[in-house]
């Protein structure tokens, strides 16, 4: 911008010629928006912070442990009244529902929820899910090795509720005592 270097021009003057060429020129105004819009997104709190810290409903209970065969998984994708979202990942069922943005209905990653990701996260396809029991078999130690540091990412930010159970496997019985009442408990201090 080549501004008025005359010392004759009062503030007032250079102000207004300045507003006047900023809102004249298409350039500047397309760069006013453009600042505009990142200022916006320098301050508005992360999509990522909002799933983490605020949620607009009140946590949900945390779950009971108990080990999960994949119909039964299959009903925490998120759709009924609880809205709550589990997934699977290397044999273990986390709750994710405190990353409903990602998991839940219209999420990025809602073909997810209520699923067995294992085979999806090893191939970095959000879409590689498949409708029956996955034995994995086929998947590579490399791909296998992305599973354990994914496992280890879920882990560190989800609560574990139990194991995946394959076809025919029976579930662990779990005491409720220890592990819904103490732990209800526990989140409510937490909080
Ligand atoms: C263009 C491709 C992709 C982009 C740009 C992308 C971007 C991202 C970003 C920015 C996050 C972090 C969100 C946050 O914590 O705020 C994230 C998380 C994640 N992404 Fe992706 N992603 C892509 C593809 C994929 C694919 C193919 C998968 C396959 C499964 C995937 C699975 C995940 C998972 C599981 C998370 C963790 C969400 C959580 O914290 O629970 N992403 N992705
Ligand atoms: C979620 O699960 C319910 C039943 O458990 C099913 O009716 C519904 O179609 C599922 N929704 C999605 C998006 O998978
Ligand atoms: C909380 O813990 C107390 C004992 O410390 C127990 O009597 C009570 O039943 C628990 N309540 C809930 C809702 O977990």
């Amino acid at each position: 911008m080549a501004e008025s270097s005359q010392s004759s021009q009062s503030t007032e003057d250079v102000f207004t010629s300045l507003l006047y060429e900023i809102f004249t020129s298409p350039l500047n105004l397309f760069l006013l928006v453009v600042c505009a819009v990142l200022v916006y997104k320098i301050f508005r709190p992360s999509d990522a912070y909002s799933a983490d810290f605020g949620p607009v409903e009140p946590p949900l209970p945390k779950m009971k442990r108990q080990d999960l065969t994949l119909d039964q998984l299959k009903q925490y994708n998120g759709t009924d009244e609880h809205g709550r979202v589990c997934v699977a990942v290397n044999g273990k069922i986390f709750d994710v529902t405190r990353g409903k943005k990602f998991y839940g209905p219209g999420g990025r990653y809602s073909a997810l929820a209520g699923r067995d990701a294992t085979r999806a996260l090893a191939t970095f396809s959000a879409d590689d899910v498949k409708d029956c029991y996955d034995d994995l078999s086929d998947l590579s130690s490399m791909q296998m090795d992305s599973v354990l540091e994914w496992e280890m990412q879920f882990t560190e930010k989800y609560d574990y509720i139990g194991k995946f159970l394959k076809p025919g496997e029976q579930p662990t019985e779990y005491s409720d005592e220890e592990d819904s009442t103490k732990d209800n408990n526990k989140t409510k201090k937490d909080e």
